[in-house]
Order: C-alpha cells, then structure tokens, then sequence
C-alpha cells in the first residue's frame, strides 16, 4: 500500500464515527406539474413570487407556462430576472436581489440548470439577510438563533424547477458562483439553503439541446461516484448515489439521444440527478471548479473530462477505496480485477457516445494553465473529500494527463 493513502486518513468501510445527512426539501415529480407551481408553492408561504431564470429558457415558451401555474394557483408574479449567465457570479446574485426587494417579491422561483437554482439560492441569502453574495461564502456560517448556536434562520421561500438533468441544486443545500475580480468559484452550505419545494416534471427539460443534457448528465454520473468514494461517505449516501447510478445506466444516453420524444428517460434522469446530489465530492470537482473559473468550461463538460483520471488515480491508493469503485463497476457490469482502469475505460466510451469532448485541450485550456489550475485545486475544498490524499504533483500529472 502507498504512503498517503485513504486508509491513513479514514476508513471506507465500516461503522463511522461520525456523519450527518439532511435533506429537507419536498419534492414532487410527476406529469404535467407545472400547473400546479402556485398551488404547491402557497404551502410553503410563497405569496408574492420573484422569478429567476435566463434568456435562453426565456426562449422557449416555458416561462410563460410556469408563470400561468403561479397565477392558476392564486399567487402573484412580482417580477422576473433572466438575466443569470451560464457560468453565474455574485455579481448577478447581488442585482439579483436588489431587484427582488425592488419587486416587493416576498419569495424566489428558480427555473433553469445549476447556474439560475444557485443563483437564486445566493440572492435569496441576501434578500433576507442583507449584506452582500461575496459575504456569503463558508459552510454552516449563515445566521443562527441563539448567538449563533440555535436554529438557523429560514430565508425567503424558494422553489426550484429544474430545467437540466443535472446538477441536483434543486434539493442541495449548496450553491457555487464566481467571483469575476478574483477569478475562483465559492462555495455556500448551510441548511436554510434546501430549496423549500422541487418541482419535477419531464416537460422542463424537453428542449435540452443534446450536448447539454450529456454535461449535465455527467455532472450527475460525477455527483454519483464521487459521493460514493468520498471520505464523507455515509450509509444515507450510498443507497443514493447507488440507485442514481443504475438509473443514470439506464436513460442517460437514451435522453440524450432521443431528448425530446422520450418523456420517461428525461424524467427518470431528473430524479437520477436528485438522488446524486451530495456536497461529499472530491477531486474531480476540485479540478473542474478553477477549469470553469478560469477557462469557461462548462461544469459537466470538465467534469466528464476529469472523472475518468480520478478514478484512475484514486483507485491505486488502496485495497478499500478500489473496493468502493467495485461496487460502483457492479452497476455497469465492469467487473475487471484491475477496476479504476476498467471502469475508467468504460465511462470514456460512453462519454465518447455522448458526444462530449475528451481533453481540456479540445475546450480552450492551454499547457501553460496547468500551474494556475493546480493551485485552484489544492485549495478547493473538495480537495479534502478525495479519498486519496492528494498532492500538486498529483493535480499536475492528472490535468497533463487530461490535456
Ligand atoms: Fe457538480
């Protein structure tokens, strides 16, 4: 066994000292929800509805639909921002909210991917504590009662509808923006931060342009495998990330493929990224956050490039962490003795299916960032998540070996 290995820091396996697993929003998935957005949202104390979405969504006529269903349901629109970036920034969180108390909204609607949920989870923060987004940034650090020991305090009613299959924002209690002066991504958790209500329904994702839905589908394979390997691993996790994984080796790639004439894929990858969902990652999002702060790639995208060089490399770490991508090779039916390479070499074919790029090259990163993008690595925090301690020199042969 390698000097450094998981073994040291934590066991995989076991009876755990100590875990803790929260999820406290409701979600509702079905057929034809969005008519009863209104209806669902009143039942936890929406009146006065600020929605937050983008120009592209904006586009497609489901904005229109969604604001019927608030006002169907007896509540009142007070305004809509579709202003959120792909790739947001606590600058737009900061108007974001600015126009929301403008708006005298008294509650947040998300309608769009990972970018418009964090987006509206940030600037709700601010709506109802002041401040500003860049103040946001810790874990567990929003107000509490109690001089900060009690309860934390509840901010303004939020309910999310996903429009990708996915980042799984929609019940996390996380969100990630960049900050654009400083060029990194920060990292919001805290309770409050559970949307109050998901809303699921296939009809929000049924004009995904293809290559979006395989990034964001690998964004939710990546939440799956990573949450499973993780040294923040619990029992809670692993029957999520396990069943999301059987669910996302069934419909990923028929809705991709198929998108908009299969219902039953596309509402079975939402649910599938909904149970991915975990803040326990590790280093396949330590390398794609300064990928996307720095370069602009697109959060699966890096992801899909990354994953299979983690997994490469974290599995050679011990017998315990190669035993934890076993199981996860059980649901693809990889069951090689050599299993990081093997499973490895599994989800780079299907990525390939996908029709996602392969190499950081191919997505506008040069050599010469590699330092910049090791030093975003070493000091995100999933870094400390990996199951395998991770060095620079590891970072930097992992992103040379993904260029
Ligand atoms: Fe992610």
């Amino acid at each position: 066994m390698e000097a450094g290995s998981a073994l040291d820091r934590t066991p995989l396996k076991g009876f755990k000292d100590f875990y803790q697993y929260a999820g406290s929003t409701r979600v509702i998935a079905g057929r034809n929800l969005l008519e009863s957005t209104g209806f669902e949202f009143q039942k936890e104390g929406a009146r006065r509805v600020f929605m937050v979405t983008d120009g592209v969504i904006r586009g497609t006529g489901l904005v229109e639909r969604v604001e019927a269903g608030v006002t169907d349901g007896g509540l009142e629109l007070a305004g809509i921002f579709d202003d959120v970036p792909q790739d947001s920034s606590t600058e737009v969180c900061d108007r974001c909210a600015a126009a929301a108390k403008e708006a005298g909204a008294d509650s947040f609607l998300a309608v769009g991917g990972g970018s418009v949920m964090d987006t509206a989870k940030v600037a709700d923060a601010v709506f109802t504590h002041g401040g500003d987004a860049r103040d946001q940034e810790g874990f567990f650090l929003m107000p509490r009662a109690d001089d900060g020991m009690g309860r934390p305090l509840e901010i303004a009613p939020l309910a999310c509808i996903p429009t990708t299959a996915g980042t799984g924002s929609e019940v996390s209690m996380a969100a990630v923006i960049k900050v654009p002066d400083e060029k990194v991504k920060i990292e919001i958790a805290d309770f409050p931060l559970f949307p109050r209500l998901a809303i699921l329904d296939p009809d929000s994702t049924r004009t995904l342009p293809q290559a979006v839905a395989a990034a964001t589908g690998m964004d939710a394979m990546t939440h799956a495998i990573e949450g499973y390997v993780s040294v923040d691993w619990s029992p809670h996790q692993d029957a999520r990330s396990l069943q999301a994984l059987r669910m996302i080796r069934d419909n990923l790639e028929r809705a991709v493929q198929r998108g908009e004439e299969d219902e039953e894929a596309r509402g079975n990858m939402l649910i599938a990224a909904n149970l991915a969902i975990t803040i326990a990652l590790g280093s396949v999002h330590a390398m794609s956050h300064p990928a996307g702060a720095q370069f602009g790639v697109p959060h699966g995208v890096a992801n899909a490039i990354h994953l299979p060089h983690v997994i490469r490399h974290n599995a050679q770490g011990s017998p315990d962490i190669a035993d934890r991508y076993r199981d996860i090779g059980e649901v693809f039916d990889v069951t090689e003795r050599d299993i990081g390479d093997a499973l490895a070499d599994h989800l780079t074919e299907l990525i390939g299916r996908l029709g996602l790029p392969t190499r950081l090259s191919q997505v506008g990163v040069p050599e010469d960032g590699i330092p910049a993008l090791v030093e975003g690595a070493t000091g995100d925090g999933t870094t400390l998540l990996n199951p395998r301690e991770m060095s620079e020199e590891d970072y930097a042969e992992l992103y040379r070996r993904a260029l």
